[in-house]
Formats: C-alpha cells, sequence, structure tokens
C-alpha cells in the first residue's frame, strides 16, 4: 500500500496524500488543514471543552499523515488546564522518505517538524509522554483486529470513504468503535452518508447533520446518550 502513495496539495495550501491503489486522498483536496481543525478540532474537541471536560481521551481510527495528532498535540500545548491522550491505529505506516517530506509545521503556529516526525517515528503499543498534558499511543493495527477495555470520551473516525473502503463503514465496525465510547462521548467524522446516520442512531447515539468542511455539505457529530 506505501508504494503507491504520493504527497499532493490541497487549496489551503496544506499537503496531502493520494492513494492510487484506491484512488483516494486522505483528506479534502479543498484543503487537508481546514477540514482536519474543522470537523476534528472545532466540531469534535472544542464541543467537549466547551462543555467543561478537562480529562479526555480521543480514539482516531487512521492516523494517517498525523495531521489530526499533530493538532491535537498543539491543542494540549494550548490548553495546560487540560489532560489529553491520543490513542491511534495505522495498519499501513508511512515511509521514512514521506514523513520527511510532509511538512505541516510550515503552517502550523508552534509546532515544528521534529514534533512531527516524533509522533511518526516513537514505537507502537507504548505510551508517550510527549507534553506533561499529552500521552500519544498508536498501535499498528487495523481496527478489526485492535481490541482494549479501555473507554474513550471522543472518537476521530477517518477512515476512507465508503465509496473506496466499504468495509470501514459497516454497522458492526462502527458498533465496535461506539462500544468504547464512554456516556456523553462524542463520535465525528467528515462523512454524512444516511446510513452511517442511521446505523449510528440504531447504536444509541444522537446524530447531528452539521455543515460540512469547505468542499462538503455536511458532516456527522454523534454523541451516546447517558443511560
Ligand atoms: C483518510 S486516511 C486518514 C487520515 C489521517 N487521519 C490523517 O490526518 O492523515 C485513512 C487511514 O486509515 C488507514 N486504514 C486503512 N485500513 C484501516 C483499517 N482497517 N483500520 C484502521 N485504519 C485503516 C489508512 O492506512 C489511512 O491512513
Amino acid at each position: 500500500m506505501t508504494s503507491s502513495i504520493r504527497i499532493i496539495q490541497t487549496e489551503d495550501g496544506s499537503q496531502s496524500l493520494y492513494n492510487e491503489s484506491l484512488n483516494e486522498t486522505y483528506h479534502s483536496t479543498h484543503g487537508a488543514l481546514t477540514e482536519s481543525q474543522y470537523v476534528f478540532i472545532k466540531q469534535g474537541l472544542d464541543l467537549l471543552v466547551e462543555r467543561g471536560d478537562k480529562k479526555i481521551s480521543i480514539f482516531e481510527v487512521g492516523f494517517g499523515t498525523g495531521l489530526n495528532a499533530l493538532l491535537v498535540q498543539k491543542y494540549a500545548h494550548e490548553h495546560t488546564d487540560l489532560d489529553i491522550s491520543f490513542t491511534t491505529l495505522e495498519p499501513f505506516p508511512l515511509s521514512s522518505k514521506l514523513i520527511s517530506e510532509l511538512r505541516y509545521e510550515t503552517l502550523i503556529d508552534g509546532v515544528v517538524q521534529s514534533d512531527f516526525e516524533k509522533l511518526h517515528n516513537c514505537s507502537w503499543r507504548v505510551e508517550h509522554q510527549v507534553l506533561e498534558n499529552f500521552i500519544f499511543t498508536k498501535y499498528n493495527s487495523t481496527l478489526e483486529e485492535f481490541d482494549t477495555n479501555e473507554k474513550v470520551n471522543l472518537v476521530f473516525y477517518d477512515a476512507f470513504a465508503p465509496s473506496k473502503q466499504a468495509e470501514m463503514w459497516e454497522k458492526a465496525l462502527l458498533s465496535k468503535v461506539c462500544a468504547l465510547l464512554s456516556d456523553g462521548g462524542v463520535f465525528v467524522t467528515y462523512c454524512a452518508r444516511g446510513q452511517l446516520k442511521r446505523d449510528l442512531n440504531s447504536l444509541g447515539l444522537m446524530v447531528e447533520t452539521l455543515p460540512g468542511p469547505p468542499g462538503k455539505k455536511e458532516m456527522v457529530r454523534a454523541v451516546k446518550s447517558s443511560t
């Protein structure tokens, strides 16, 4: 999979990746950084912070370029009253060459390239205390194989689109991810298709359709109801 991946430039000036065998990009071509910042930080992390959560555990499906993780690290650096742990899965890690050519630090204030490379180069399956208030853990695993007893209060569901990797959007996998959410936990994704909303609803989540990032009409946020 790695050999058929190349860097592309998106419309906000930030880079993303294009996977030739899937004919799929890792982010919106209208702006990778804009999409990550809007879907996952603004509509996800900000919601928890605004409602007063101080201890935030995030589970991401699809580490990919590491852009979401880097944005969360920056967020933790800027919000020292929060304790954030970030756990992410990636079965197809990027080559060192691609990692060194991805330059998000030029667009994100307060972030340096070594922060970014550390996220990629650190060991798998180990908790890394990256900042006093930011713990990062990554697993070289598919969601299908991954197993944990830990609960989280925020899920970044950043799999490839249903048209490219349909199995990632089947109800059985969504159910597995939603089971990781604690009561009141929040699921966010850039995808807004009807079947996803119906499935999340039938899994007991309150589904909201929100305006999407540039180039996308809608996105989905869903909250696990307290029982
Ligand atoms: C849309 S991209 C992720 C974008 C990423 N969050 C970023 O900021 O670059 C989807 C990612 O899911 C990974 N992936 C593919 N199959 C997977 C699976 N079965 N379980 C978990 N992740 C998977 C891909 O390798 C890819 O990195």
